[in-house]
């Protein structure tokens, strides 16, 4: 089922969200089912679990090829509760965001370049990936709805923060 995506100003964003307790269940299928509804309509790289006001810690993420964005990086899809990253290295490079929560803005953000996250799949799966670059990016974007973190509370240059449309005429760009 398509749910509402809570918008910045939202308390229920600045949240930390709970750990996950129990695996395989019909709630955290259930879920995971509207989390995945949801993403796929509004066309986002990726979405957390408070964003659709359910406090717990439970993120998903997915990029694939599409012709509208040739330079964008492939992350493969992915469910992932109560995640942990490790930053490898003090590197940090800065990209441009945007969040589904935040819609029609994008802002410059530094992020870790390399990471390893650790979490389990919505069976009880452990998953454990280094990964560097754009895909390091959206998980810590995503892990950071956790912590009730948006990205704007991350950006520091605000001269690089502002409508999509604006600065970016003419591209179809999306939203997350
Ligand atoms: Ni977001």
């Amino acid at each position: 089922m398509i749910r509402e995506v809570l918008r910045m100003g939202d308390p229920r964003l600045l949240q930390v969200s709970q750990t996950v307790e129990a695996f395989g269940t019909p709630a955290l299928h259930a879920l995971i089912e509207d989390m995945r509804d949801t993403m796929a309509h509004l066309d986002g790289a990726g979405l957390a679990a408070p964003q659709i006001g359910v406090l717990l810690r439970v993120v998903i993420f997915g990029v694939h090829a599409n012709p509208r964005y040739p330079d964008a990086e492939e992350v493969p899809d992915t469910v992932l509760i109560n995640p942990v990253l490790e930053p490898i290295g003090e590197e940090m490079e800065e990209g441009w965001e945007g969040c589904l929560s935040v819609p029609g803005l994008r802002g410059v953000v530094p992020r870790y370049l390399s990471l390893h996250y650790f979490g389990f799949d919505e069976r009880g799966a452990p998953i454990e990936r280094t990964v560097q670059g754009f895909h390091a990016r959206v998980v810590q974007h995503e892990c950071d709805h956790l912590e009730g973190i948006l990205y704007p509370m991350r950006v520091r240059d605000f001269s690089r923060f502002g409508f999509t449309d604006v600065l970016f005429p003419g591209q179809n760009v999306q939203d997350d």
